[in-house]
């Protein structure tokens, strides 16, 4: 890679020439999305237009953080609330690549509306290297579609302009760090957002108790990290399992869910080891989720394995 500076200009310029008319960018507020619409921005002004999209899969406070982010950046935005068009599209599926394939076009059907409107003829994408070397772009076997590349339709009618598909993660956090942006320093979050962590089928109420479990694991371990017990690993997050298990409440039997709690360090996603957490912060979670969803949760278990064999995200 050239060095950070030269990669930017050399980028803003290449999107100016590439773009002489209106873009479109849908901007989720991870690293990546944010990098490619604040390039994108200072190359075009507002002729982009950053759309964030609330498919009502995001995680606790992220609609209201992004927003302050575009903003902070002075980029040209606006929020689609499309969560009910979601749900509907994914009542009653449980395989994860249909979950997949579901979300990235609903989320570019979203897209297409709102260019249409605005008068889009560009798609910008944050596309980075892992997206496509994993989607199976002629490089190696399909191991997920990440929907950044998987969802996109046939018949898709906007020139596709992405600026970071040279990139790894540690270089898009690089060039972040160099622009400003605030989101440099947020651990990834995939494009399917806690679908893929909520395994079998997608409801409102499954959502909302994976929603809060991860809340709960982000929050306990950044209190850990902050008080200097461990690093703060390269992603954490909990997964909701499909299945039941049998427990106690008072002196009754229960019968509720398990999460899984994943915490990962890795350098660029491609690998991964499971992080090594005080027993302690360990505890700390497990009384949390159980406690604060007592009718829901009743057994917490923690992912040691790394990637390979497993992947980072569950599905
Ligand atoms: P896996 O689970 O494949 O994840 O080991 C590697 C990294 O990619 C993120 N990830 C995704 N990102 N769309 C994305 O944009 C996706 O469908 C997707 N699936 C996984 C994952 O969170 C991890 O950081």
């Amino acid at each position: 890679m050239l060095g950070v500076e030269d990669f930017i200009d050399e980028a803003v310029e290449d999107i100016r020439q590439r773009i002489p008319g209106k873009a479109i960018i849908a901007c989720s507020g991870g690293v990546d999305s944010m990098v490619a619409a604040t390039l994108a921005s200072r190359a075009i002004g507002d002729r982009l237009l950053a759309v964030y999209v609330d498919n009502g899969l995001m995680r606790k406070g992220e609609t209201e953080e992004v927003e302050g982010m575009l903003k902070e950046m002075g980029i040209n935005y606006r929020i689609a609330d499309a969560g009910a068009e979601f749900f509907e599209a994914l009542a009653g599926v449980t395989e994860p690549e249909q979950k997949r394939k579901i979300i990235g076009e609903k989320f570019i059907r979203v897209f297409e509306r709102i260019a249409k409107e605005f008068g889009a003829e560009y798609l910008v994408q944050g596309t980075i290297a892992p997206d496509w070397i994993e989607s199976g772009d002629g490089v190696r076997d399909t191991i997920k579609s990440h929907h950044n590349v998987g969802g996109l339709p046939k018949d898709l009618d906007m020139t596709l302009v992405e600026p970071l598909r040279d990139l790894y993660k540690d270089e898009v956090r690089d060039v972040a760090r160099t622009l400003g942006v605030r989101a440099s320093e947020r651990q990834p979050f995939p494009g399917p957002a806690l679908a893929v962590r909520c395994l079998g089928e997608v409801t409102p109420e499954s959502i909302a108790i994976v929603r809060e479990a991860c809340h709960i694991v982000e929050d306990e371990i950044q209190k850990a990290a902050a008080a200097g017990k461990m690093e703060l690993p390269w992603q954490y997050f909990a997964v909701l399992l499909p299945s039941k298990s049998v427990g106690v409440q008072g002196d009754r039997r229960a019968y509720g869910r398990t999460i899984a709690i994943r915490a990962v360090a890795s350098i660029d996603g491609m690998t991964a080891t499971y992080a090594r957490i005080p027993l302690d912060v360990l505890d700390a979670m497990s009384t949390r989720i159980t406690n604060t969803m007592k009718d829901s949760v009743n057994r917490v278990v923690y992912d040691i394995t790394n990637k390979p064999p497993a992947t980072i995200e569950w599905e």
